[in-house]
């Protein structure tokens, strides 16, 4: 206890800490709102602007998610979404038009409003091109801190030839699927091979497909596991054999089938691609989510504490993806989703080997992005404070303070971080291959 007071202490002597502590004050956080099963993607209307490769077919793109758009503003008008087109910029002057499009509208938004700004990948274009597509980053991540009522804004970068692959992506991000996600950069494209972006049904883009989702018996596993199922898949559950009841009662509620096994274990690689070849005929989403937790400061710290949660959360997810793909049980147009952490990115107190492994998990998005091929794809999530029993046995204040460091002064729920990864796993998601999009309501740490 004392221990945590005093990184408590220690953190509110931070600019960070004396902002937040500032703020602690503020009224209640905007509810924000979540999708249920069976809603529209969007409850109103979407006003698309901007002038670039894909403003002509946006609106028809958004028809085909059963989103209603339109590209006159009204006055008076109120909208849910904003969607600007500003791959046509090509230089510094031209930066203004976001200010031009935007500043009328901001005080039109409903609360729990979505804006997607779309560019070109500033590596994929030169000179002032690149210096002006590179400064919408920071345009979007600003706003995402100024929308406040519950909105978002992200920033979707879309590779020349990738224009209709955008879908997925859109029906994300204008959604309260993306509750708890702001001010991200997502790319687009510059996968070897398309595997379409159609969908027959987007209410079940998962019909058919096999999802393998490890730690599945509680906590964010277990809502990883019901959201892939909602959305059509069968889910393949597996945890420790001490969490052998737990997860029988999630996958039978799912009709689900289970594997209890230590991921670690020398003959966990083999054992789990042998189960999914033999009963299932293979995979076609591969989650790995079963992690841990030991933290020490690193003076206090042995090698089989700081090993332990290497070999949880890195190196099994590691040996386990190459036996998938070694053994060819990874089906074509398959995902690979690693669960990372903003501590990964910022790093953090007395998590030297937890933060290690979770940017490890980037590394291995990193490793395999450019290697795989059959449409196969690897990404991560990085969630910010997710509300799960294991963040609620955290001391009060710490919690509070977790909880309140991000746009949304709120913590995110399981929930959010298994519609990012639903996201990841549509067969109309093949051009998103090696993000690592935060689940984090825009914490300020790591930004
Ligand atoms: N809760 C948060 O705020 C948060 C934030 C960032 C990242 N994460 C990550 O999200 C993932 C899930 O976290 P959670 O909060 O639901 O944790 P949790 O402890 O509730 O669930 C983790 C699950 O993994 C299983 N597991 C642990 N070691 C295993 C092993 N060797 N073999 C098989 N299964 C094993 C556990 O039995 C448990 O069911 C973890 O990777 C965690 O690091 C969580």
């Amino acid at each position: 206890m004392v221990h945590m007071t005093d990184k408590y202490q220690g953190f509110v002597s931070t600019p960070i800490g004396k902002l937040l502590v500032k703020n602690l004050g503020l009224p209640n956080p905007t509810r924000l709102e979540r999708y249920k099963a069976g809603d529209p993607l969007v409850k109103g209307t979407v006003l698309v602007g901007g002038r670039g490769r894909l403003a002509e077919s946006l609106p028809g793109l958004l028809d085909v998610l059963g989103v209603t758009s339109t590209t006159a503003q009204a006055d008076g008008e109120r909208y849910k979404g904003l969607v600007f087109d500003a791959s046509g910029i090509t230089s510094v002057e031209e930066l203004v038009e976001l200010q031009q499009f935007f500043t009328p509208l901001m005080r039109s938004l409903e609360s729990c409003a979505r804006i997607v700004v779309i560019g070109t990948p500033p590596a994929l274009v030169e000179g002032s091109e690149r210096i002006a597509q590179r400064a919408l980053e920071g345009f979007t991540r600003s706003l995402g801190k100024e929308i406040g009522k519950g909105g978002t804004v992200q920033l979707v970068y879309v590779a020349e030839g990738y224009e209709d692959s955008v879908l997925s992506t859109l029906g994300f991000l204008l959604s309260p699927k993306s509750a708890y996600v702001s001010g991200q950069v997502v790319r687009i494209g510059a996968h070897d091979e398309q595997h379409g972006s159609a969908l027959a049904d987007w209410t079940a883009p998962l019909a058919g497909k096999v999802a393998f989702v490890t730690g599945a018996s509680r906590g964010i596993g277990e809502e990883i596991a019901r959201v892939l199922h909602r959305d059509g898949a069968t889910v393949v559950g597996l945890d420790v054999p001490q969490a052998a009841s737990d997860l029988q009662k999630v996958m039978k509620e799912i009709d689900g089938d289970w594997l209890t096994l230590d991921i670690t274990s020398v003959d966990a690689p083999q054992r789990i691609a042998h189960h999914l070849k033999e009963k299932h005929g293979g995979v076609d989403i591969v989650v790995h989510n079963a992690g841990v937790t030991m933290d020490k400061k690193l003076a206090n710290q042995n090698p089989e504490r700081f090993g332990k949660v290497l070999e949880i959360n890195l190196a099994a997810p590691e040996k386990i993806t190459a036996e998938l793909l070694e053994q060819g049980v990874v089906n074509a147009n398959g995902r690979i989703i690693g669960v990372a952490s903003i501590a990964g990115i910022a790093g953090n107190l007395g998590q030297t080997s937890y933060a290690a492994s979770k940017a490890g998990v980037i590394g291995l998005v990193d490793s395999l992005s450019e290697k795989l091929s059959d449409g196969i794809t690897v990404n991560a999530v990085a969630p910010g404070f997710i509300i799960t029993q294991m963040t609620a046995a955290v001391p009060f204040a710490t919690r509070e303070v977790g909880q309140r460091l991000n746009a949304m002064s709120q913590g995110g729920l399981p929930v959010d971080v298994a519609e990012t990864i639903a996201w990841y796993a549509s067969p109309a998601s093949t051009a998103v291959n090696g993000n690592v999009v935060r689940v984090c309501g825009q914490m300020m740490l790591g930004a």
